[in-house]
């Protein structure tokens, strides 16, 4: 792999070594592909962690962000912004019956502090259910409510009291921390992204939302992730016939400009005050105008699409990798995939890279994927070429 020594050397020298860089200089993008410096062309399943859910560089977001760029790009939300307003109408279309009040703000952490605030300040409660191998995000509140004790354990003692983790699927574990404790809120993703592409079982959530509701308990789902039409519905909790009562949304619904989104019933959201939630750039007309897209896109159709081309992606998986001796399982719905190993990730994954696919990782041996949903069935096939070849390469050099 060629290095492009400038970029990389001073990413490396200058930047907090918070991340797990990957040998890759992304330099121009389109679609499902990007380019490198020296032109090589790379599949992106990574699509920025689950941002570029329309593809790179999409024609209908760049030309509303240029639109928007014209007018006025920053303005405080003290300020009215008809930016703002058109995307607020837009997302109302689509939030489940009765969340029809949002706080914004620029990630997905910020959307789980504000849901956290909504639940403590709506219920006067101070318990908090979250779930094992949960991943809601890394500021003190959002890791509070995260399981992994590798981003938990120097923090450990400023974290927020009061949270108990329950295994993704224990009702009755639920329920029993329900009954024992006056509990603000239970937290889940619908289906665990970071934890590795865990989907519920089929009665858990219906079962949660039951209890939540007799004891006064909010249930906030976090779709950053799995939301925004990922699975085929625009709520992967549709899946399960269930609505929250607060939820999370996060990564592509800024079309790739930085926004979170905190949506809940207006009775719970409307107990924070003046000044209790609040953010300098949150709600800027820059992400709202392409917010306003993503939505109408998704409308469209193109969500639709992600659970299409999902089933093809899983069953090309399940017919051409699963019965490799370094697999243990393909599993996944829509465009939010995983593929265990029955090894470590980490050189299987270099070497995809080095093929010319890019993917991401969950845990110590699992490949995950969160391909645009216009990812077309050409290179779909040319990605499942490359698996096979890099778990070949693998087996052959063990
Ligand atoms: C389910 C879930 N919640 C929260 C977050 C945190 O979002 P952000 O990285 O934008 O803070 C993520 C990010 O991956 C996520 O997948």
């Amino acid at each position: 792999m060629m290095k492009n020594t400038f970029t990389e050397e001073v990413e490396d020298r200058y930047l907090a070594g918070t991340y797990q860089k990957i040998p890759v200089v992304a330099a121009r993008a389109r679609g499902t592909k990007i380019w490198d410096m020296n032109g090589k062309e790379y599949l992106d399943f990574m699509s920025g962690y689950g941002v570029a859910i329309f593809g790179h560089s999409n024609d209908a977001i760049r030309e509303a962000i240029k639109r928007q760029l014209d007018e006025i790009y920053i303005t405080h939300t003290s300020v009215y912004s008809p930016a703002r307003a058109r995307f607020l109408g837009e997302l109302m279309k689509v939030t489940p019956t009765g969340l029809n009040m949002a706080y914004l703000s620029n990630s997905g952490a910020e959307a789980i502090e504000a849901a956290l605030k909504i639940a403590v300040k709506s219920t006067k409660r101070k318990k908090i259910i979250s779930m094992e191998k949960a991943y809601h995000g890394k500021t003190m509140g959002a890791l509070s409510i995260t399981h992994s004790a590798k981003y938990r354990k120097s923090f450990e003692n400023m974290l927020i009291p009061g949270v108990e983790f329950v295994k993704f699927g224990d009702y009755e574990g639920v329920l029993a921390l329900l009954k024992k404790e006056d509990v603000a809120a239970v937290f889940m993703e619908p289906i665990q992204g970071e934890g590795g592409i865990n989907l519920p079982d089929p009665q858990f959530l219906a079962s949660v939302r039951e209890a939540t509701s007799s004891y006064g308990t909010l249930l906030v789902m976090d779709e950053i992730q799995s939301g925004l039409g990922r699975t085929g519905k625009m709520w992967a909790h549709e899946n399960w016939g269930v609505a929250p009562d607060v939820m999370t949304i996060g990564k592509g619904i800024g079309g790739g400009i930085p926004m979170g989104v905190t949506v809940g019933k207006k009775e719970f959201v409307e107990t924070l005050e003046i000044g209790e939630q609040s953010s300098t750039t949150g709600g800027n007309p820059l992400s709202c105008a392409a917010g306003e897209v993503v939505i109408r896109e998704l409308r469209n159709g193109i969500m639709r699409q992600a659970g299409e081309m999902g089933k093809y992606v899983l069953q090309r998986m399940k017919e051409e990798t699963d019965s490799h001796r370094l697999v243990s399982q393909s599993r996944g719905i829509g465009m939010m995939l995983a593929m265990e190993l029955r090894v470590r990730f980490v050189p299987v994954l270099m070497d995809m890279i080095s093929r010319g696919l890019i993917t991401l990782y969950s845990g110590i041996n699992t490949i995950r994927m969160l391909p645009p949903y216009t990812v077309s069935r050409e290179e779909v096939d040319r990605a499942i070429d490359i698996m096979k070849a890099a778990l070949d390469h693998h087996l052959k050099n063990q």
